[in-house]
C-alpha cells in the first residue's frame, strides 16, 4: 500500500506498524529518559552551580536508562571510565533480557551546564540511539564544525573560506548574505572567524555555550538560525550529526587534538588523519536514528521545564530517522491532586 502523498511530495514508505525497529520500541522510553533529566536539570536553574546541575542530571538519566529493555552501551557519553562514574563510554545499561533490542547510545544528560547554572537559554538534555556502528565513538576532543540545513547540504566545505560558505549558503536559501544569521561560540579563538563572517556581511547570533542546540535550530525552517560555525566539543558534534540525518541537514566536521595527549589519544583509536572531513552520515551512519532532546531552558526551539506546583510541563523534540518522523513532544505531568488544574 502507497504511504501518504502530498502533491508534488514522493509517497512515504508505509513501515509495519510493530516491527522491531530502534525507533519503535525504543520512542517512549527514551522520550522519559529525556525528560527525567530535563526535570532534574531544571531544578538546579539558576543556581550557579553547574557541576550539581550536570550531576543531577546525570543521575537522573541514568537511573531511567536503567528501567529500559533493552541491552545499551553508551558510546559517547560523561568521559571515560576512570573520570566518570556514571554514563561512561562503554558502560552496559538496561534491563534488556537476552533477547531486549541491542542499541548503541550517545548521551548529553546536560549540554550547556553554564546555561542551565545561570538561567540561560539554550540549555537541553539529549539522548541518540542507533544500532551497532550507528554513531561514531567520538573522542571528548574538538571538533571544527558548519553545520547548515537540507537547502544548503552539500553546498558547504570546511575547506573553502566563510565568505565563500556564506555566499553558498545565501545562494542556497535564495538571499543576500547579509540576510542570514551564523551563531558562533563566544570564545577566543573565534575571533578572526568572526571578523570573516562580519568582512562577509552575515549577521552573527554569539552564544555562551550549547552548539549542539543551535546546530539544530540551523537545520528547522523558521528559527531565523541559518547556520553554525567555529569549533566546538566533538561529542555534541555526534550529536548534532544524529539529530541532522533525521532533519536533512547538512555538516561537516573535523577532529581538532587542543590538549596534550590528545593527539596520541585519536592515534590510538585509529584516528591518524587529522585533516579528514566528516559529515554527518560519516559522524552518525546508522541505518535507524533515535534523536530525543528535552528543554532544560527556554530555548529557540524548545521551551524549558515549567513547574506550577502541582505538576510540570516539559518540551521535547523526537526525531525517527526511519519513519521519517518529527514529534515536538508538550508533556504535562500532574500531581495526584484532584482539583489540580493544566497550566498553559
Ligand atoms: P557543557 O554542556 O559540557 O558545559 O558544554 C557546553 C559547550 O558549550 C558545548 O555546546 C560546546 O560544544 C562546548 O561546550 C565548547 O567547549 P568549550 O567551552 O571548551 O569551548
Amino acid at each position: 500500500m502507497a504511504g501518504f502523498a502530498a502533491p508534488g511530495l514522493r509517497p512515504v514508505p508505509l513501515l509495519p506498524m510493530e516491527c522491531d525497529m530502534i525507533e519503535d520500541k525504543l520512542t517512549r522510553d527514551f522520550l522519559r529518559v529525556a525528560e527525567r533529566a530535563a526535570v532534574a536539570a531544571a531544578r538546579t536553574m539558576g543556581q550557579g552551580d553547574r557541576r550539581d546541575s550536570d550531576h543531577v542530571a546525570v543521575e537522573a538519566m541514568r537511573l531511567e536508562m536503567d528501567r529500559v529493555d533493552m541491552r545499551g552501551e553508551i558510546v559517547i557519553g560523561e568521559g571515560e571510565r576512570d573520570e566518570a562514574p556514571r554514563l561512561y563510554v562503554g558502560e552496559k545499561l538496561g534491563a534488556g533480557s537476552a533477547d531486549a533490542t541491542e542499541v548503541e547510545i550517545a548521551v548529553d544528560p546536560l549540554e550547556g551546564t553554564n546555561l542551565c547554572a545561570t538561567g540561560a537559554p539554550g540549555a537541553i538534555a539529549v539522548l541518540a540511539a542507533s544500532n551497532r556502528g550507528g554513531l561514531l565513538r567520538a573522542p571528548d576532543c574538538y571538533m571544527e564544525k558548519i553545520i547548515v540545513g537540507p537547502e544548503a547540504r552539500g553546498a558547504i566545505h570546511l575547506d573553502a573560506t566563510v565568505g565563500e560558505n556564506l555566499r553558498a549558503i545565501a545562494s542556497c536559501l535564495e538571499r543576500s548574505v547579509k540576510d542570514l544569521v551564523v551563531i558562533v561560540l563566544e570564545r577566543e579563538r573565534h575571533e578572526q572567524l568572526i571578523e570573516d563572517i562580519r568582512r562577509a556581511g552575515a549577521r552573527i547570533r554569539l552564544i555562551g555555550d550549547g552548539d549542539l542546540s543551535a546546530g539544530i535550530s540551523a537545520a528547522v525552517r523558521g528559527t531565523d538560525v541559518h547556520a553554525v560555525m567555529g569549533t566546538g566539543g566533538a561529542p555534541e558534534g555526534v550529536l548534532a550529526a544524529a539529530a541532522l540525518r533525521c532533519l536533512n541537514g547538512g555538516m561537516q566536521g573535523r577532529l581538532v587534538p587542543a590538549k596534550p595527549g590528545q593527539a596520541e589519544r585519536l592515534a590510538a583509536m585509529g584516528v591518524t588523519d587529522l585533516k579528514r572531513i566528516y559529515t554527518e552520515r560519516d559522524l552518525a551512519p546508522g541505518e535507524e536514528i533515535l534523536f530525543v532532546a528535552s528543554g532544560v531552558t527556554d530555548g529557540t526551539l524548545l521551551r524549558g521545564v515549567r513547574f506550577f506546583g502541582h505538576g510540570m510541563r516539559i518540551h521535547s523534540v523526537v526525531m525517527s530517522l526511519r519513519r521519517r518522523r518529527i514529534r515536538f513532544v508538550d508533556s504535562v505531568e500532574l500531581s495526584d491532586d484532584p482539583n489540580v488544574g493544566v497550566e498553559f
